[in-house]
């Protein structure tokens, strides 16, 4: 028989049952809770949070995850910690009961574009028997062959998923494991499983709250559904987009946030180019949370999303703290993580 605990949350005082061996975070999203999470194998940090009593197993995680004096202090990875015993802990819930589904799921490839000379637009084609509910800006898992993960942001609504396949721009990483096979022989109709929804970068911004959303390189792809959901619901959201990449070709999707900035007058987008070549450019240059830093000198009631690499993510996150930024305000989704097989 299965031993279970049970895992009280005191900032909302609910209680649910953990599994011997099951993470935390699993047993919360079995349970249809969701709280604040991203890579799920212990690298982002997101799903940190404070263990008020009880005993747990760590897990595998890497040091800045959760660095040996915040563990001190009571905090703990729910991706990766597992009870010893009841424990109760203190977390933000995002969501409760809501009717996000994760499922395994088969798919088709759909249209194929390339963007960008690394950048392809792939859409998957979901089944039509099946239902698939997710919230713009989650992510899912691509499962390869072997049982390996790729993890991929979703770029467009889900009332639009329905017909165009889930959207997902896929960056070439050389010597890649899945990618290299989109650019070279991954053609309509093949066939793909994938696993999701997953991730908490999600709107959780109220329309009065002004908004900065950073993105770097692919990173704009969560954005997109971010933005997309944020017009949808209410096109008075105020949104200021810095958007970074090495050079112009690089800003794929650059007509689409010209044209957002063109249609709501709440959008502001501001492309940043680090490595650029053209005479041609005046925009702004350098690291794209340096470009934010210049922009603003006191950010204090703004809401801040970041999607990209981690070192911009952290980098973001550090120039922005200093600038009045809330960190309980501040949502991000570290690309380039991928989980365990
Ligand atoms: S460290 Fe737990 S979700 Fe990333």
């Amino acid at each position: 028989m299965t031993m279970t605990h049970t895992i009280t949350n005191q900032r909302n005082d609910t209680s649910f049952p953990v599994n011997e061996g099951e993470t935390i975070l699993d047993a919360a999203l079995r349970d249809n809770r969701i709280y604040p999470y991203g890579c799920r194998s212990g690298v982002c940090g997101a799903c940190k949070c404070e263990l008020v009593s009880g005993s747990v197993d760590y897990g595998d995680y890497e040091d800045f995850a959760l660095p040996a004096d915040e563990k001190k202090q009571g905090k703990v990875l729910l991706c990766q910690a597992t009870a010893l015993e009841d424990v109760i802990i203190d977390v933000d819930e995002i969501m409760t009961g809501a009717s996000i589904q994760i499922k395994m799921l088969p798919c088709r490839v759909g249209k194929l574009e390339r963007l960008a000379e690394d950048v392809i637009q792939l859409f998957l084609t979901l089944p039509k028997t099946q239902e698939f509910n997710f919230i713009a800006g989650q992510y899912i898992d691509i499962i390869l062959k072997d049982g390996q993960r790729r993890s991929f942001s979703i770029a467009n609504l889900p009332k639009n998923a329905i017909d165009e396949g889930l959207e997902l721009h896929i960056r070439h990483v050389p010597d890649g494991h899945f990618t290299p096979r989109v650019f070279d022989s991954m053609k309509e109709r093949d066939l793909l499983r994938f696993e999701g929804p997953f991730g908490t970068y999600f709107l959780q911004s109220e329309v009065e709250t002004p908004i900065i959303m950073v993105a770097g390189g692919t990173g704009f792809s969560p954005v997109k559904g971010l933005v997309e959901q944020a017009m949808q619901e209410n096109p008075k959201y105020q949104i200021h987009l810095f958007w970074g990449a090495r050079d112009i070709q690089d800003l794929y999707m650059d007509r689409l946030a010209r044209e957002w900035a063109e249609k709501y007058s709440g959008f502001t987008y501001t492309p940043v180019l680090s490595e650029s070549k053209s005479d041609n450019w005046s925009g702004e240059t350098g690291f794209v949370h340096e470009a934010v830093s210049r922009s603003y000198e006191d950010i204090t009631g703004y809401d801040v999303y970041a999607s990209g690499p981690p070192i911009m993510v952290d980098s973001v996150r550090d120039t922005l703290k200093a600038k009045g930024m809330n960190p309980q305000r501040f949502y991000f989704d570290s690309f380039d993580f991928a989980p365990p097989a």
